[in-house]
């Protein structure tokens, strides 16, 4: 059954395996990508999102441009240590400029494009959660009107990417993310529990270059500055060899291969501000708390576990065919 998503980014070397894996499956109706800041400006994610979408050879896919900044702490700085200045590993692709994004906004296009697919709509949302917090804002209906909302973001067990129990995207924008938590919408984090053991090697990434045709060998190229990030931190650890997270694809593989997860569910809440600023916290089990934040919020599902093994199988096979 063909799935229509939007893929809410900031391209983003990982973003761009996301975007690259849902055009390539089958089962995927790629109906849309909306930008927001976080691994770059919104304007270059807006860019990287054309130019990709052209390398891609999906450049019907229409493009909404979102915030450009969180919607209540001030922005942190880009990390382009870790994706580069670009946010695609300095590859510098660019769009032909044969295309503009449309007129309305990320939110105004979340919207819309959920009221077209009548409930069918899922959001995958890989970046900051501010445009998915502005589309709520837009429309309360929306929870109801989204058949899922899969999220990149967060960490329960794991430790933190950016603090020690912040990941960045919900660190990026942590007001966003309590305000997702709590609208009610089918909610499916897929976190750091999940996406640190993820891990593209580059034996695999060498597989996409040699057997994914053109994207294989962007991806590979975009990949490099990627792996040499996680290379200096070991964070690609237990490897006997170089390779980095694959976070954002793994959201879009909840999308059609549910089932290779592990998950909990509770009501969940995102620190806001302080020392544990982005840090998502969820009763799990079902607990009364002395404390009542937990209190009168929908459940959400948090992905815990998953079979890496055959996330990866899955990617790889899907653009390795797709070419
Ligand atoms: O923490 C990983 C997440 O932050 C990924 O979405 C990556 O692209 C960055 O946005
Ligand atoms: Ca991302």
């Amino acid at each position: 059954m063909i799935q229509p998503i939007i893929i809410d980014t900031d391209p983003g070397v990982d973003d761009a395996m996301a975007i690259a894996f849902a055009l390539g499956h089958p089962e995927i109706e790629l109906a849309g990508i909306t930008t927001v800041f976080g691994n770059v400006s919104v304007n270059q994610a807006t860019s990287n999102a054309l130019a990709l979408l052209e390398s891609f050879g999906a450049p019907q896919v229409p493009v909404a441009k979102g915030a450009a900044v969180p919607l209540i702490q001030p922005p942190f700085p880009h990390p382009d240590f870790v994706h580069g200045k670009d946010g695609l590993g300095n590859i510098d692709i660019q769009p032909s400029g044969g295309r503009a994004p449309v007129s309305e906004s990320a939110a105004q296009f979340i919207v819309d494009k959920a009221n077209e697919y009548g409930g069918e709509l899922t959001l995958v949302a890989i970046g900051p959660l501010t445009n998915v917090a502005l589309a709520l804002r837009l429309d309360p209906e929306l929870p109801k009107k989204l058949k899922q909302l899969v999220i990149m973001g967060g960490a329960v067990d794991e430790p933190g990417n950016v603090s020690p129990v912040a990941e960045a995207n919900f660190l990026s924008d942590p007001h966003s993310a309590d305000i997702v938590m709590g609208s009610g919408a089918n909610v499916v984090v897929v976190g750091l529990d999940v996406t640190h053991k993820v891990i593209l090697t580059d034996t695999s990434l060498r597989h996409l270059r040699d057997n994914g045709g053109e994207v294989g060998k962007l991806l590979w190229d975009s990949s490099r500055f990627y792996v040499n990030y996680y290379s200096n931190i070991g964070a690609a650890s237990g490897q006997d060899e170089p390779g980095c997270c694959m976070h954002d694809a793994a959201a879009v593989a909840y999308v059609v291969a549910p089932e290779l997860f592990d998950v909990i569910c509770g009501p969940a809440r995102v620190v806001p501000e302080g020392i544990g600023a982005g840090q998502l916290t969820i009763n799990r089990k079902g607990y009364t708390y002395l404390l009542k934040y937990w209190e009168n919020r929908s459940p959400v599902t948090v992905c815990m576990e998953a079979d890496d093994a055959k996330l990866i199988e899955l990617f790889l096979q899907t653009i390795c065919d797709a070419s």
